[in-house]
């Protein structure tokens, strides 16, 4: 069954269990100012911090390097507490082999092909990080930028507003965009993230999060058993390059239809020319609700062991729904387990990749005069 976080309190407290028990007063009356701490130093010097939130029943840990959610506890059908996100304990390893665990993305999320595009006739080459292609905004892309980071308690709410000035040309890309992003924990447990930004020349803007999400705890095992369903009845498919060919396609009849909740791992073995190209799931779920105003419903992840479970509403467009393919038993993680194929997925709410080279995607041109806003709720359960 699933419950929310207020009835897991209300639980808790016929069982006499005191809101310390469970992370601390901020459960039981709202959000309390973030703690920051030292979490390590960059090797020019530079101090990376760890800021901890905690709000109704969701604990979190970012870093200032690249935004980081470096952990990410919420409750159990028996309310324990695991950290669901996958991660590192030391800012060494996050600055020489992370795939990502947890960033922010920018200035464009996933594949620009061959890393160039042409805007108001003007052409331009990008840093090219991913064969011949761009991802993730180039080799050093916002998730390797120290943000600066500006704690906040707004009525029930506690959070954090994050800064980073990208520079004009910047990995390659044209203009200087002011990004803003805020991190909010609610009353109510949710973890929202708005998006702003602005430029002084037009621009490409994609802005997304990229947390390995195990709902079963970082390190626990495979999430081929979570239980997902995706709110779209398109999908992208891609080249071997993993850039979309243009296509909007179906995806009724094959392993892409998550539109009714199935596990992961259900379709993953099938002999599919697109799960070839992506090792597997690795691929941009058109939404159905399209670009809207206010978050609405994009997917939902759970996990039956524990009885967790993920709910994504996003105004984006898009869904990268990636399997973990690239998770290859090379990385130690948080809790000191090694990080196999399959052990998170990531959920990406995004505009599509290489939009710059689609005309008939959504635009992902950014304009002076013009501010990006997107925004992406993770409501949890349990
Ligand atoms: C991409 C994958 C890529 C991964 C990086 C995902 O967003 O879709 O292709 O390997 O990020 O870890």
């Amino acid at each position: 069954m699933e419950t929310n976080r207020r009835t897991v309190l209300t639980a808790a407290a016929a069982a006499g269990i005191t809101a310390a028990t469970l992370g601390g007063t901020a459960h039981a009356t709202g959000g309390r100012t973030p703690v920051k701490s030292l979490f390590g130093k960059l090797a020019d010097g530079t101090k990376v911090h760890s800021w901890s939130l905690a709000n109704g029943g969701t604990r979190l840990k970012v870093l200032s390097y690249g935004g980081i959610v470096q952990s990410l506890e919420v409750p159990d059908r028996h309310g324990r507490y695991k950290n669901v996100s996958l991660g590192f304990d030391n800012i060494e390893d996050y600055v020489a082999s992370s795939p990502y665990f947890g960033a922010l993305i920018g200035r464009y999320g996933n594949r620009i092909a061959k890393g160039r595009f042409t805007l108001d006739g003007t052409a331009h080459q990008l840093s090219v990080n991913d064969g011949e292609n761009t991802l993730h905004g180039g080799a050093q892309g916002f998730d390797k930028r120290v943000w600066d980071v500006e704690p906040f308690t707004k009525g029930s709410d506690v959070g954090l507003h994050l800064h980073y000035t990208s520079i004009d040309g910047e990995q390659g890309f044209p203009g200087t965009l002011r990004v803003k992003v805020t991190y909010t924990l609610t009353r109510q447990g949710d973890w929202r993230i708005d998006y702003a930004a602005t430029t002084d020349k037009a621009t490409v803007v994609n802005l997304t999060s990229h947390v390995y999400w195990n709902l079963a705890g970082e390190g626990s095992g495979s999430i081929y058993d979570h239980e997902l369903k995706i709110a779209a009845a398109r999908y992208t498919p891609v080249d071997s390059g993993l850039i979309p060919t243009g296509e909007l396609a179906r995806v009724a009849g094959t392993p892409f239809d998550f539109r009714r909740a199935k596990t992961v791992g259900e379709d993953i073995r099938v002999a599919d020319q697109q799960l070839l190209y992506g090792k597997g799931l690795d691929h941009n779920w058109a939404l159905d609700k399209g670009i809207t105003a206010k978050p609405e419903h994009a997917a939902t992840l759970r996990d039956p062991s524990s009885g967790r479970t993920l709910k994504i509403a996003t105004t984006e467009p898009g869904l990268q729904f990636y399997s973990g393919n690239f998770l290859d038993g090379t990385l130690v993680g948080t809790g000191g387990r090694i990080y196999r194929q399959g052990d998170a997925l990531c959920l990406e709410t995004q505009h599509f990749p290489d939009s710059p080279n689609q005309p008939s995607f959504p635009s992902t041109t950014l304009r002076p005069g013009q501010t990006y806003r997107t925004s992406t709720v993770h409501t949890f359960g349990s």
